[in-house]
């Protein structure tokens, strides 16, 4: 009796369409789109690895992202229970769940290290908004500064492992804040305040960049394609980017779909959420590639890409403090509406099973991620030899961050997607998933034909390809 049964007790809802919008772009929208599409693109070749994205997003990740949030609606609940109630409704085992236990689990890991950039913008925010008090709104940043104190500013705040693991603390404990309020009083309130200034502050920016940077190069860079680039290791990172974007494979919108009422249309929201990630993704990209450029930085820089090439752009513009702290602080609004929704996904999983209140499930999971983020804090400086998976090549010589991001985006979100696919498209009844999904006529065929077929084959070939590559 599942199916069309609303809201059920105790469970909070969205207080509108465009809140639960707000909230799964606010978690589609942060440092995947800023920080890791920028750093993955320069790692993997480029123009290649953007355009095989592309093609993800639409193939892959928007059918997959339906079926995460119907499965969430049609359940109410936690994920690894909103897949065993459909399940159960579908007369299926529901050994499914594991599916989304997988998934809350992934949640957890991306968890701890995405509070370890979070930090980095913290740092940065502070870096800023000092040089601003000292200098004044007019004239570059770090005025009187020599351009190599400004290129060593990252490199000192990763030799630091102690600050890092502090700032790391940080904003972990904001968003563990954030999510003890629960569904409308807090994740709803960071997303409505927080994701429109993200937009107006992110929009002001592309175009002042557009007008004072150099596209022609990052354009080129980013958008000539050149087959030969895309080798099964470029095609799995942009599989894993695209899902690590779009929040997928790990529970976390199977979880704020739990959150939507009925009457909201889950094609059509997909959709936006899908469009608006992309298009940020992009223009993050065409924001910090001209400045990786004009600078002289190499463009597989990884991690610390965003980080190193911005300070130094911003050191030549007019009014480059202001508009320096404006970045950070619009990064950080991003990861953190993005943040709340990975520590929602394990919360609501462990208050819901073990009948525990909302701030104690909170506690205990953000303690464990507090663990995990120190260790991948210190995976900078003093634990930089230590390769937990080293004995597995696609992990050799991979400290614990690049690890956890590695093995969730490349393996975890995957497998959790093939398994999603195969749930909604083979094993769910289909009359359950037709009365959730939002769409007709043409539309509906196509994305229950990815959906059974294109996507977990072609999933499942580029996981297999990528891995033995
Ligand atoms: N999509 C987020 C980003 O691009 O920064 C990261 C993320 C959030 C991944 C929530 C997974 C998730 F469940």
């Amino acid at each position: 009796a599942a199916a069309g049964s609303g809201a059920r007790a105790g469970h909070e809802n969205w207080s509108s369409r465009s809140a639960f919008i707000l909230a799964a772009v606010g978690s589609a929208v942060g440092l995947g789109n800023m920080w890791r599409f920028p750093a993955e693109a320069g790692e993997n070749g480029g123009g290649a690895f953007v355009l095989f994205y592309i093609f993800c997003v639409l193939l892959i990740g928007l059918p997959v992202l339906l079926s995460e949030v119907l499965i969430g609606r049609h359940g109410q609940a936690n994920a690894p229970e909103s897949v065993r109630r459909l399940a159960r409704d579908s007369k299926a085992s529901e050994g499914w769940s594991v599916l989304a236990s997988m998934g809350v689990f992934a949640a957890f890991l991306i968890l701890s290290f995405y509070c370890v950039v979070g930090g980095w913008v913290v740092y940065y925010i502070g870096v800023f908004a000092s040089d601003l008090f000292q200098t004044g709104l007019s004239g570059g940043a770090f005025q009187g500064r020599d351009p190599e104190e400004i290129k060593a500013l990252m490199p000192g705040l990763f030799a630091d492992g102690t600050l890092m693991a502090g700032l790391n603390l940080g904003f972990l404990g904001v968003t563990m804040f954030f999510v003890a309020r629960g569904v409308s009083s807090g994740i709803e309130w960071v997303a409505v305040y927080l994701m429109p200034l993200f937009f107006v502050l992110f929009l002001a920016i592309t175009i002042y960049g557009a007008f004072t940077g150099n596209f022609a190069e990052a354009v080129a860079y980013l958008f000539t394609f050149d087959f030969s680039k895309l080798t099964g290791e470029v095609m799995l990172a942009a599989v894993g980017q695209a899902f690590f974007s779009l929040s997928l494979g790990v529970a976390g919108m199977m979880t704020y779909g739990a959150y939507a009422n009925r009457d909201t249309n889950l094609g059509e929201t997909s959709g936006i959420i899908a469009g608006a990630d992309t298009a940020v993704a992009l223009l993050a990209g065409l924001a910090i590639f001209p400045i990786v450029f004009a600078a002289g930085l190499s463009t597989n820089a990884g991690p610390g890409l965003m980080f190193e090439s911005l300070p130094i752009a911003f050191q030549q513009m007019p009014f480059g403090s202001a508009i320096g702290l404006a970045f950070f602080v619009m990064i950080f609004f991003a990861a953190l509406t993005s943040s709340v929704s990975l520590l929602e996904a394990p919360t609501a999983y462990v208050f819901e099973k073990f009948k525990l209140a909302r701030p104690v499930a909170t506690i205990i999971v953000g303690a464990g991620a507090a663990v995990l983020g120190v260790l991948s804090a210190l995976s900078f400086n003093d634990l930089a030899e230590f390769y937990p998976l080293g004995f597995i090549p696609l992990f050799a010589e991979t400290n614990f961050f690049d690890t956890l991001d590695g093995v969730t985006a490349k393996l975890f979100m995957p497998i959790g997607a093939i398994l999603t696919c195969i749930f909604v498209g083979w094993i769910a009844d289909a009359r359950l998933i037709d009365s959730e999904n939002g769409l007709d006529g043409a539309l509906h065929k196509l994305w229950r034909a990815l959906v059974r077929f294109v996507c977990p084959i072609v999933l499942a070939v580029i996981l297999f390809v990528g891995l033995t590559s």
